[in-house]
């Protein structure tokens, strides 16, 4: 599938991944750099980069990247360890295992909880610490949390399920859209979840990034970019049933679907509700990026003429949060540290870096309020609300956000 040497070529997938059906391309954002490269000032000459561009498959309906980066491209040394830190996230996940354990698990003897992919390992650290029996399936490994050092698959899913028996529930939050293999995942749910199981997923929503212009959910490791019809359709084919589906407030919208073997629960009304809005909304329908493209292009014009002006004003603008997102944002606008000298951000191993492509440095949260900026761009406008109450003293210092989803607007 993929040309021989890293960093020039081309990484086109040949169909769809999900059913194998032709893919029409619905938006091109360009050369990238991999979203997570945060490069040392050292390293700038050997940056990788591939073609961002999404396509709609015909038969399937699922929305995904028309191209894919090797796997060797993407280990990176210093592959920065994903976690939010955000209360907001920890309270989501937390509140998520707690409702299993009334609902889900309720009537279940000794249920046993599988997580895919287990970011901060919140979900599974609350079973835990309620008696739950729980895995995590992770190459990378996490603490305080049972884990199976592996991706998840049918042989994993094997030797889990001869070790601990089958799954009531198989957990993945922010995790399945970046699983370019998803016939293997199905695979795996194959064997390991129990008859009367489910599977629940959660991911950004095509809906909500078309509706809010979000484009910078659009990236590298975001592979698919999931509406209800193309999760039903991708879950009838490898023989199971999408049976709920939940609308998510948290990174911007999302929807928590729950998927059953096929015949085994009927359907919440909840899933005919949502196709009906979709077919509405013509999300289903190759058209969908057509005005998305063009508000794109407006929010990067409106964006990039108020950087300039504040700029050559001599007023200071500084990043806030050196999201995967803002690879898309920083370097399809042409964002660097012309316009924006720093970017802050909370996690140790993106400080002293330089952003991927754009290469603006990276520094520590203290850098922020000193002293403070007089316009802070909210790269990481997902935590909106919880980083502006954290750093409300910038606000009282006189300084301003810059926000750009779902338009430009300083507040
Ligand atoms: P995420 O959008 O994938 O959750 O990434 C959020 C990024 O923003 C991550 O690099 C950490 C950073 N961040 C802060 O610097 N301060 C904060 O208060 C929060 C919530 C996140
Ligand atoms: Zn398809």
């Amino acid at each position: 599938m993929f040309a021989q040497s890293f960093g020039r070529g081309d990484f086109s997938v040949s169909g769809c991944r999900v059913c194998a059906g032709p893919l029409q391309a619905l938006a091109d954002f360009g050369r990238q750099p991999l979203s997570q490269a945060f490069v040392r000032p050292d390293e700038v000459s050997t940056e990788f980069c591939y073609q961002l561009a999404v396509g709609i498959c015909t038969d399937c309906t699922m929305v995904q990247l028309l191209h894919e980066v090797p796997t060797a491209a993407m280990v990176h040394e210093g592959y920065p360890y994903h976690s939010s830190n955000s209360t907001v996230m920890r309270k989501h996940f937390q509140d998520t295992a707690l409702s299993w354990l009334d609902n889900e698990l309720a009537d279940r003897r000794d249920p046993f909880v599988i997580e895919i992919g287990c970011n901060d390992g919140v979900t599974l650290q609350t079973l835990r610490d309620k008696g739950v029996r729980h895995l995590a399936v992770e190459p990378s490994g996490i603490a305080g949390v049972r884990v199976h050092k592996a991706f998840f698959n049918a042989a994993s899913a094997a030797a889990i399920h001869s070790a601990d028996g089958p799954a009531d529930i198989v957990y993945a939050a922010n995790t399945i859209c970046a699983l370019p293999d998803i016939a293997s995942v199905f695979a795996g749910l194959a064997v390991v979840l129990a008859d009367d199981g489910l599977f629940v997923f959660e991911d950004p929503y095509l809906g909500e990034i078309l509706a809010r212009t979000s484009f910078d959910q659009i990236y590298d490791e975001h592979f698919f970019y999931f509406t209800v019809r193309s999760v039903q359709n991708m879950a009838d084919r490898f023989g199971f049933e999408l049976v709920d589906v939940e609308r998510l407030p948290v990174h911007g919208g999302q929807i928590r679907y729950s998927v059953a073997r096929r015949g085994r629960r009927v359907p919440t009304p909840a899933v005919a509700v949502l196709l009906t809005e979709e077919e509405g909304a013509r999300l289903t329908n190759p058209s969908i990026f057509d005005d998305f493209v063009a508000r794109v292009d407006l929010t990067r014009d409106s964006l990039m003429s108020l950087l300039r002006r504040l700029t050559a004003a001599g007023h200071t603008v500084v990043g806030y949060g050196a999201t995967a997102k803002s690879a898309t944002t920083a370097n399809y606008f042409g964002i660097g540290p012309e316009l924006v000298p720093f970017v802050c951000d909370s996690t140790p191993a993106k400080q002293g870096t330089l952003t991927p492509g754009m290469h603006i440095p990276v520094r520590p949260p203290a850098d922020f309020a000193d002293p403070y900026p007089d316009y802070a761009l909210l790269f990481a406008w997902n935590h909106a609300d919880e980083i502006m109450a954290k750093e409300k003293a910038f606000r009282e210092s006189g300084g301003r956000w810059i926000v750009y989803v779902p338009d430009v607007r300083v507040v």
